[in-house]
């Protein structure tokens, strides 16, 4: 059964079969600005050996690091992987909070499959299990956008209890509107910051 994973450097051959699927598909492409595309234009040539990745790796959890600095417009955001046994099957990440941007356009949460794994429920049942983990960063009701003709993402949202609000900038922008799981991180984590929390309740390979 697949579950959301810390990103590990264990899963490096898997996770690079992964890319290699979505570059197989375009991904990548100048002018594509999706997530997988912008590490593979960061990462290409680095990643594929150990050092590489495991900087990739570290460089991916620091983004969960509230205190750490980062260029303008850009939120703290925690990534998981969703990963079945050794095998790496898409990634979700949580955006901690909303700018004007992301309010408008790319929510709180993005996630990608990869190809070979599609059409399998995984989409819905990765979105399912981080749903309850939004609260400990003090989200309440939860932003999801996908394109205008993505019918499969549509789909996933809905599943998960997400309500149309409108369309702009060629998106639809559904609420989730009170999504499950503790009120706040204090009373799941103690003194922990919310993030080292979040890490924490995702299994790791360890
Ligand atoms: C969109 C995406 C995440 C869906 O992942 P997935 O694991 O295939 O989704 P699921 O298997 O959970 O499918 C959910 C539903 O959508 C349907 N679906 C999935 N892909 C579809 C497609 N290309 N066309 C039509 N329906 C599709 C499934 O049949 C299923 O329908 P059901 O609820 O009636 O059974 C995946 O295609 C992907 O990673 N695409 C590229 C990145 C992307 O679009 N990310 C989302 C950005 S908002």
């Amino acid at each position: 059964m697949a579950e959301l994973r810390v990103p590990d450097v264990r899963l490096r051959r898997s996770y690079l079969a992964a890319i290699s699927e979505f570059a197989a598909e375009g991904c990548g492409a100048p002018g594509d600005r999706s997530n997988t595309a912008r590490q593979i234009r960061t990462w290409s040539g680095i990643w594929e050996s150990e050092d590489g990745f495991s900087t990739f790796v570290e460089e991916l959890r620091a983004e969960s690091d509230p205190l750490r600095a980062r260029p303008h417009g850009l939120v703290t955001s925690t990534t998981w992987w969703w990963v079945e046994g050794e095998e790496y099957l898409g990634r979700i990440a949580l955006r901690h909070h909303l700018n004007e941007e992301l309010l408008e356009i790319a929510g709180h949460i993005g996630y990608e499959v990869r190809p070979s794994a599609r059409r399998r429920g995984n989409a819905t049942a990765m979105l399912a299990a981080l749903l309850p983990l939004v609260r400990a960063v003090g989200i309440d009701a939860v932003l999801i956008t996908c394109d205008v003709t993505n019918v499969g993402s549509r789909r996933v949202i809905q599943a998960n209890g997400g309500l149309l609000e409108d369309e702009r900038h060629g998106k639809l922008r559904f609420w989730i509107p009170r999504a499950p799981g503790p009120a706040d991180s204090t009373s799941v984590c103690y003194d922990l910051p919310a993030t080292a929390c979040l890490l924490q309740r995702a299994p790791s390979l360890e």
